[in-house]
Parts: C-alpha cells; structure tokens; sequence
C-alpha cells in the first residue's frame, strides 16, 4: 500500500510519498553500519499488555461463578479470550477489573479482595499477545518481530514497560500507589538498558504509554532524559474518550458488549485521562450537544456530573487536569508518529435531552480514534527548546494500524533510529 507521509520539520512542510521499502532499507543499512543497537524501551498502549490476578478471601463475589478461583493464586486476567466469551463472565471480569477511589485516603485502589499484578516487566513478552492462547488478538507483534529483525534481542537490547493500564500518575501533592510503582520500574528498566548498551536508550511509546511517559520525563532530571519517541499519543485527549464513559468500553474486544464493562470503566482513573482538554480544543468547539445543553472541552466536569459521575468531578479536578494544563517538552530529542486522513468522531450530537440513545457522530480528522488536534496539540510548543523535532504523519492508517501497516512500521523505525 502506498502511503504518503508529511514530514514535519522545523519550518517547512515537506510532502514526501514514500514507498516503505525504502524507509525501511534506510533503517536497515544505518543500524547494519552501526556497531551498536541503541537500546529500545517500549512502553505499549492502553490495555495492550496482560495482567494477572488472585481472589483473596476478602473478595465478595457477585455470584459463586465470579468467584470460582478465589484462593487459587495467580490467573491472567487481561487478556483471556475464553474467559470472556460467555456474558456472565464477562460480568465476573468487569467486577474483578474495576477500581475505587477512596476519597479518605485520596488514591484509587482495586476492588476488595483483587490482586493484581503485571506480569513479564521489562520484556516485550506481556505485550506481544495480550492473550498468548489467541495470538490474533495482536498489534504489537509485527513492530517487535521488525525490531528482531533489524537485530533487536528481547531482554539484550529490546525491553517492554508493560503496566496497569487502569491506573494513571498524579500531580505532586496527591498519591498514586501505583502510579509511582509504574513510574519507578520504569526508570530502573530505562537505566538498566541503557547501562548494559553503553547509554542511549530510546523510548517508544504508543497511545496511552505516550502520554504516561511523558509525565514520566518530565519527572527525571535533564540530564537523565533520552530520546523520545511517542506514537499516536492522545496529547489532548479524545471526543471518543466521552462517548465511552456514557456507552461502555470493550476494551477494542468486538465481542464483548461495551455496556457490559460501562461501571468498570467509569471506575477507573485512566478513564479520565483521556477527556478532550482545552490544550488541543480550545474552551468554545462544541464536542457534545444535547437538546438543551452544549459541552465544550472546558464542561468536563458539567458532563461528569450530566451523565451521572458527578462522584468523578474531584478527582478529575484535583488528580487529572493538573497534569493536562499544560504540556511542557521533555527537552530531548522528540521523534513522533502520528497517523492521520481516518474518519474519527469529533461531535456526538444526541437528539434528546439525555444520554440515553447512540448519538449522531460528526466526523473530523484523526486516526479513527484519537483526534488530529489532540495527535498535533504539542506541536509547535515543543519545537523551541528542543534540539530536534518533528511528527510524521502517515496516512490512512488507523490508531492501531500504526504497528500493523508496513508503512507505517518503517515511519516509526524511522523515528526511533534517525
Ligand atoms: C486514503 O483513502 C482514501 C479513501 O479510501 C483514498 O481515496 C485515498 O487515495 C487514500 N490516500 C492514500 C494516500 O493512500
Ligand atoms: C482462561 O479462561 C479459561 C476459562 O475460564 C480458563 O479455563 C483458563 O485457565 C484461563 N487461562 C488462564 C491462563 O488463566
Ligand atoms: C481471533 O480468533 C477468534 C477465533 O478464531 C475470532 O473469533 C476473533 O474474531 C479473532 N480476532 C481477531 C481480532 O481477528
């Protein structure tokens, strides 16, 4: 497939068709000439990587069913096709998924009782098949098997920052259990490639893991920060992001029913985080309309509390928008993919006065799923105090399809070794 990819440079828009065979041959022969392989830390998207869990005697199961591996150790619990087929497993999955705030204590937890772990930390293994039983389930692996190719070895030079992804970092001042144990693996894995690769390490991060990685620099001291390479991060959040706190998510799963994981959803921080923010659509474009009311990206917490999460609003207030309202540069050499020219939802339009019917979507640009504006939002901010900028856009490829599409595969090599 013939791709057309717009390079954005400093000053000047270059647009460039290029056949991947010959991006990809340029990776090639530079790494082939090079003596050494920069270490890769890859840091996957949303709900890419597996996660284990156990029921402990204090889980309260909804039905015997749910809690039929109570006190039988480790099981995985993201992803297992299997496990999921049936609806009435699916209600067990979305009840062991879930999350609380706790107000008192002001950080998320997981539900009594729930144990969770993230298996296979610092390899690509956990990511590579989200369900290892049903490999098709898959985008990661065609972008490790390219990275082997070019002579990448797991655990050598290639490592995975897998997390869990129902979590999210805080701003300083409020407590994230997790968040910090993300964060501090995260940069012990980073020292240790680099430090067995005599140092340049490179991160590459998709969607999600864009954005926490990005929280995540800002974090270390300038001279520890290295090459950044984020792939489709949803800068400024996504329209899509409201429509599934009011519908359900399922998880990019087309046989669960999205309803069916709605409270588990609305449970978790990170579902938050991907609201639509003034950064990337100002505080007047209408996102979602109702008969009597219009939300812009500066009515979040009005729509929190519209669609009954008005419980929500403080968190979201005090642990989510610190870290949105501004998108400072990580100082270091940025290198992003983007991919562009895909219908992508930007108004819901519901013709009632409520939530309670699908909404006429108005499309815009994107990736089918994160908004142009919100894959460009730091765009030119970054550009200044960087030494190196720039986004490639590739077209007609979707948010997923970036690691799936050939084309696209080279563009982000490209980004990572250039
Ligand atoms: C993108 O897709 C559209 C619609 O399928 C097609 O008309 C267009 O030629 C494609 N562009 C590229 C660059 O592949
Ligand atoms: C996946 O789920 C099925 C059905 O519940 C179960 O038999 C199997 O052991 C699970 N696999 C793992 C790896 O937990
Ligand atoms: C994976 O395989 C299963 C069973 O063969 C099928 O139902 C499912 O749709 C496939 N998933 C994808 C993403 O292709």
């Amino acid at each position: 497939m013939a791709t057309v990819v717009r390079l954005r440079l400093a000053t000047t828009w270059l647009l460039v068709p290029v056949a991947a065979a010959i991006l990809l041959s340029i990776c090639v022969s530079t790494t082939r000439r090079a003596p050494q392989l920069p270490p890769v830390v890859v840091v996957p998207g949303y709900a890419t990587n597996e996660l284990d869990a156990r029921l402990t005697e204090l889980y309260c199961p909804s039905s015997p069913r749910c809690g039929a591996r109570k006190g039988e150790g480790w099981f995985r619990l993201f992803l297992n096709y299997t496990a999921l087929k049936d609806a009435a497993d699916v209600r067990c999955f979305a009840e062991q998924m879930a999350a609380v705030y706790d107000a008192a204590s002001d950080d998320y937890r997981n539900a009594p009782g729930v144990e969770t772990r993230v298996p296979f930390f610092g390899s690509t293994r956990g990511f590579r098949y989200p369900d290892p039983d049903r490999r098709n389930f898959s985008y990661m692996d065609k972008f490790v098997s390219r990275l082997e190719e070019l002579g990448y070895r797991d655990g050598e030079t290639l490592f995975g920052a897998p997390y869990d992804f129902r979590y999210a970092v805080a701003p300083p001042g409020h407590p994230s259990r997790v968040g910090d144990a993300i964060f501090g693996r995260l940069k012990r894995l980073v020292e240790r490639a680099s430090r067995i690769n005599g140092g340049r390490p490179v991160t590459v991060a998709h969607s999600y893991g864009g954005t926490l990685a990005h929280q995540f620099l800002l974090r270390r001291s300038l001279p520890w920060r290295r090459r950044f390479v984020p792939v489709a991060a949803p800068w400024g959040g996504v329209v899509l992001g409201m429509l599934t706190l009011v519908a359900g998510n399922n998880l990019g799963l087309p046989f669960v029913d999205p309803l069916a994981l709605w409270g588990e959803y609305r449970s978790l921080q990170s579902s938050l985080g991907p609201l639509p923010n003034t950064n990337a659509f100002g505080a007047g474009k209408p996102l979602v309309t109702t008969r009597s009311r219009t939300y812009t990206a500066h009515d979040v917490a009005d729509f929190l509390d519209d669609i009954g999460m008005g419980a929500a609003i403080g968190p979201y207030q005090s642990r989510v928008l610190p870290l949105l309202r501004e998108l400072p540069s990580p100082r270091v050499p940025v290198a992003c993919a983007v991919a562009v020219g895909v219908d992508t939802p930007e108004m819901l339009a519901y013709p009632g006065g409520d939530f309670h019917v699908t909404p006429r979507m108005v499309m815009g640009d994107g990736d089918g799923l994160v908004n142009l504006a919100s894959l460009l939002a730091v765009d030119p901010a970054w550009r200044r105090p960087a030494a190196y900028f720039r986004i490639l856009e590739v077209r007609n490829v979707s948010h997923t399809g970036l690691f799936v599409d050939d084309a696209a595969l080279a563009v982000i090599n490209l980004c990572s070794f250039s």
